[in-house]
């Protein structure tokens, strides 16, 4: 199914991300997509905020060390593929351990990852900005785990 929420604010997408977080299963992976500054950490802090994150200010973006391991109610692999331009610095990084294992991995910059290393299911998010503060936010993935109240704008 897909949904298309709009975020006036950044308040607004950590709202969401708990949204979601609150409902996410083991092994489930998501993907987030969207140019620089569009929201995808942020989202990430509201999703672990969902998962029971003790401090959330232990969010920061791992763009530099490509993971960070966050415990909550299940760990959290918070990947960011923004520094992959090419797929074969994946390899041999062990990546595909942290992904449809014991934890929940989100993954920004997404798209770059090859399907090959995703599980079964995965959900993925577009963030699109629509203006200084508003976000164009798309879920797509199993129904199951995109919660009902997000649900209501979906086609
Ligand atoms: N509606 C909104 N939702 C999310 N962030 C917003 C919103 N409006 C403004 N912002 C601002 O946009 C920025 C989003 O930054 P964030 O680090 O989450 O982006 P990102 O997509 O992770 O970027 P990068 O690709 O560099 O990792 C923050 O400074 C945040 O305050
Ligand atoms: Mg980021």
């Amino acid at each position: 199914m897909k949904a298309n929420l709009i975020s006036s604010s950044p308040e607004e997408t950590l709202r969401i991300g708990k949204e979601l977080g609150q409902v996410l299963e083991p092994g489930m992976v998501v993907l987030l997509s969207g140019e620089l500054g569009s929201g995808k950490t942020v989202f990430t802090k509201g999703l672990a905020l969902g998962l029971g994150i003790a401090d959330p200010d232990l969010i920061t973006s791992p763009s530099f060390i490509i993971m960070n391991i966050y415990p909550a109610r299940v760990p959290i692999y918070h990947i960011d593929l923004y520094r992959i331009d090419d797929l074969r610095g994946l390899e041999n990084t062990g990546l595909e351990e942290y992904l449809g294992g014991d934890g929940i991995a989100v993954v920004e910059w997404g798209e770059r990852l090859p399907r090959s290393y995703l599980p079964e299911s995965w959900i993925k998010i577009v963030f699109e900005m629509t203006g200084a503060e508003d976000r164009s936010i798309t879920i797509s993935g199993p129904a199951r785990f995109v919660p009902k109240r997000l649900q209501n704008t979906g086609q």
